[in-house]
C-alpha cells in the first residue's frame, strides 16, 4: 500500500508571521489527520529554518520541503542554494521541475534531472513535477508531453532512482487557475505514468507515489484522492489556509 502524501507548496508567499501561524496551525491540527497520510510543507528558502524549529519542537512527523534547489554541491553560483544546505536544515522533500520553474526560469529537462540527482545525493526525496500545457491537451498531446518529461528524467537518472522519489502530475492549465482536472482526467494520466514505469520496472511502478497538483481544494480533494493511481496532492493556493489544507489532508485518509 502506498502511503498518501499531501504537500503544501507555499510558493513565494508568506512573511514571518504567516509562517508561524501556518506551521503552528498545521501542527495543532495534524493529529486529526490519520496515520495513513503523510503531510509536507514547502515554505520559501528563507522561511525553512523558522518552520524547521517549530516542526522539530512539535515532533508530529510533518515533512519539511523546499520548492527548489541547485544541482551543484557548492561553488560560485550567486543566489543559489545547494542540496546539502537544505538537508542540514532538516529538509526531506524537494520539488524539482515545477512548471513555474520550467516556464518562468527556463529550466531544462537536463537541469531538472541534475537537481533530482543532487537531492537524492543528500538523502532527500525529489518531487518531480511533470504536466502538459493547455495547447498540448487540446492538441491531444498530453500523453506525449508528460511521458517525454518523465523519460528525460529517467534517461539521465535511471529508473531505479524512482524507488526514492515522488512524481507530481500537474497539468499546467489547472495550476492556480481554479480549473481542476476531473478525477477521471487525472486518473487517466496517473495510470499512463504508472504503466510507463511498469514497462521498465514493475516494483518501482507499484511503489512510487504519483500525486496530483492543480487547483486541489477541499471540495475536490476526496474525489481525486479516491482514484486508484492518485496518491495524494501537491497543493498551492489552498495550502495557505490551515483549515482548508487540513481538510484536504483529511480527504486523503
Ligand atoms: P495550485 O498550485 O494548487 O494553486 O493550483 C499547485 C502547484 O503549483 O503545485
Amino acid at each position: 500500500m502506498r502511503q498518501k502524501l499531501v504537500v503544501g507548496n507555499w510558493k513565494m508567499h508568506g512573511d514571518r508571521d504567516l509562517v508561524n501561524r501556518l506551521v503552528e496551525g498545521i501542527i495543532d491540527a495534524a493529529p486529526l489527520v490519520g496515520d495513513a497520510v503523510e503531510i509536507g510543507i514547502c515554505p520559501t528558502y528563507i522561511h525553512i529554518e523558522q518552520a524547521a524549529k517549530l516542526l522539530i519542537a512539535a515532533n508530529v512527523g510533518i515533512g519539511l520541503g523546499a520548492q527548489n534547489v541547485y544541482c551543484e554541491e557548492k561553488g560560485a553560483y550567486t543566489g543559489e542554494v545547494a542540496a546539502p544546505m537544505l538537508a542540514q536544515l532538516g529538509v526531506s522533500l524537494v520539488i524539482v521541475g515545477h512548471s513555474e520553474r520550467r516556464e518562468l526560469f527556463a529550466e531544462s529537462d537536463a537541469l531538472i534531472a541534475a537537481k533530482f540527482k543532487a537531492v537524492q545525493a543528500s538523502n532527500m526525496i525529489p518531487i518531480l513535477c511533470i504536466g502538459e500545457s493547455l495547447e498540448q491537451r487540446e492538441a491531444k498531446l498530453t500523453e506525449q508531453a508528460v511521458l517525454e518529461q518523465l523519460d528525460a528524467a529517467i534517461s539521465e537518472i535511471g529508473i531505479a532512482a524512482f524507488h526514492n522519489a515522488v512524481i507530481a502530475y500537474e497539468p499546467i492549465w489547472a495550476i492556480g487557475t481554479g480549473k481542476t482536472a476531473s478525477p477521471e482526467q487525472a486518473q487517466e494520466v496517473h495510470w499512463l505514468i504508472r504503466d510507463h514505469l511498469a514497462k521498465q520496472d514493475a516494483a518501482v511502478a507499484a511503489a512510487v507515489r504519483i500525486i496530483y497538483g492543480g487547483s486541489v481544494k477541499s471540495a475536490n480533494a476526496k474525489d481525486l484522492f479516491n482514484q486508484a493511481d492518485i496518491d495524494g496532492g501537491l497543493v498551492g493556493g489552498a495550502s495557505l489556509e490551515v483549515n482548508e489544507f487540513i481538510s484536504i489532508c483529511k480527504s486523503a485518509d
